[in-house]
Order: C-alpha cells, then structure tokens, then sequence
C-alpha cells in the first residue's frame, strides 16, 4: 500500500478530547445516518457532527487507494472539527483505512470502524447459507475475509457475496421504496433466495433504507441483519473506557448536525425529511472550506 501523507501535522502531543465535544461521524454519502440514528438513541446525551462525502459518493467503484484517501480527508475534517471520536459509518471506507488512521491519531482520537455483521447471520443460519449485500471494494477488503475465514468457515456455513452498484445511487436520491429499486434487488437476491439463503447481511450503511423493499419482495424468507445497534454499542464502550460520555442533556439544541461535501445540502433536505425519525433534531449545511 501506497503512503497517504497526513494533510496537516498534528499537535505532539495532541491534546484529550472533551467529554462534551461532539461525535463524529462520516459515510461516503447519507447512509451513515442509519448508524447515526442508532447512535443518538443508545447514547442520548451525545451530540454527532455527520460528514457526507456527497462530491464522491458512491465509493464503492472507486480504487482502495482513493478510498484510502477520501476518507483520511473526511476523517481529519471531523478532527479539526473538534470530534471526540470518529465513526466511519461506511463498510467500503473501513475496508482500507482503520489501521492507516488508527496509527495516525493514536488513542486520543479513537476511531470506530464496520466491516457486515455476518457473525450473527452464521450463528442463526438454520440452511447454512447466508448471503452478504456490500460494495465490490468491501469485498476487496481484508476485514471480510477475515471475518468470513474466522465465523463462516467453521461452521461450514457457505456465504454468497452479492454486489449490486445501483443502490446507493438509489438511496441518495431517495427512490429507495420504489419499484426500480425493487427490481434492483431482485436482480441480485433472487439467485441467493434460490441458492437457499435464508439471512442477508446488509453490508453497506446505506441497505437499511432497503429494509421494507426487501421485507415486501420476501417476507419471512430471508432474515435481515445489518450493524447499526453493534456500533453503537462498540461506540459507547469506547467512550466509557476513554472517560468521554457526554454529561450534557441534550433537551435543546440541533443533536445531529449534517455537513455535505457536494453541493447539495438543499437538495437533500427533503430526502432526510424522509430518511431521519422525528425526535432527532438535526441540520444540514454545505462545508464552504475547501479540503485537503
Ligand atoms: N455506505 C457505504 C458502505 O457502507 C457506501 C457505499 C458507497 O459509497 O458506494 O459501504
């Protein structure tokens, strides 16, 4: 792997982040918001800086190095921001860039990382076949093969790696419950429902938004399992350990702030009207400083 060069030095030593500063959090586009949400629920006194890489997204065809980069760039935003922590709530960007970030910030900015829940698919398999929907960078990554060679190939439970590169798209522009999308779906599910998977790992942040198509074109055929809770939990240990849960009530105030890459915070006001649960108060806004 080619070198990233750090975009700014950072301070020696850094400073300890402050227990009420906010968490932050980035995904190539609004799928993130699915571990968001999870996020503001399990841990309420938090307040979460969201970063869309909106001028990139999808992620998902591009090479590992330029992921590598796009997100070491989103990450060190989400720094000079102030941010305690950093979620990178995007399965693609995790696959080639925790351990890079990891060793570049040291403890005093943990980061927290995703790679498709496919441990509890594999457990609850009753046909032994499980099915995984991610990017074909994820993929590439080596945090699932990992994963597959410690759970799947031991309990001899084959694993059915699906890509599909028009739902994100899809997601981002909101037509996520359409019958487009459904057919999109089922381009690639129907060969796994056929193979005999009965799970489905939704491997990208962006597939719970998918949840009601694919419940409605399979019912109780195929169970679905995505990350959303397991990171929030993870984040909250982190926390804990780090002595930076927040103490602040967070009764007024905007918890979840959203800052887009691209320039279409407008535009996609009205498709997180849809896409965010009414209790969480939250903004968006276009980042007018240039990267990098
Ligand atoms: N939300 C991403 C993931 O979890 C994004 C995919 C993309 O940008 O292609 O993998």
């Amino acid at each position: 792997m080619s070198a990233i060069l750090p975009l700014y030095p950072l301070e020696n030593p850094m400073p300890k982040a402050l227990a009420n500063a906010p968490i932050g959090i980035f995904d190539s586009g609004i799928g993130g918001l699915s571990i968001a949400q999870e996020i503001a629920h399990y841990l309420p006194n938090e307040r979460i800086v969201y970063y869309a890489d909106t001028a990139h997204v999808p992620y998902g065809p591009r090479t590992d190095q330029n992921i590598r980069e796009l997100t070491a760039q989103a990450i060190e935003w989400l720094y000079r921001q102030g941010c305690k922590i950093a979620v990178v709530a995007c399965n693609t960007a995790s696959a080639f860039s925790l351990d890079y970030l990891r060793e570049h910030y040291g403890e005093n900015f943990p980061i927290v990382g995703l790679v498709p829940a496919l441990k509890p698919a594999v457990l609850q398999s009753q046909s032994k076949v499980v099915s995984v929907l991610a990017t074909p960078a994820t993929f590439r990554g080596q945090l699932i093969k990992d994963v597959i060679q410690r759970f799947a190939e031991p309990a001899q439970v084959e694993v059915l790696t699906i890509t599909n590169l028009d739902l994100v798209p899809l997601v981002e522009s909101g037509r996520y419950n359409t019958l487009e999308c459904k057919q999109s779906l089922q381009k690639v599910l129907d060969p796994a429902v056929a193979k005999g998977a009965d799970y489905l790992v939704l491997g990208c942040t962006h597939y719970p938004y998918l949840k009601q198509s694919i419940q409605e074109l399979y019912g109780a055929k195929l169970s679905l399992i995505d990350s959303g809770l397991a990171v929030a939990r993870q984040t909250a240990r982190i926390l804990l350990k780090n002595e930076l849960i927040s103490t602040d009530s967070q009764e007024s105030g905007v918890r979840l702030r959203c800052f887009v890459s691209g320039q279409n915070a407008k535009e996609l006001e009205s498709v997180l009207k849809h896409l965010i649960q009414p209790e969480i108060t939250w903004s968006i806004e276009n980042i007018v400083e240039k990267l990098g």
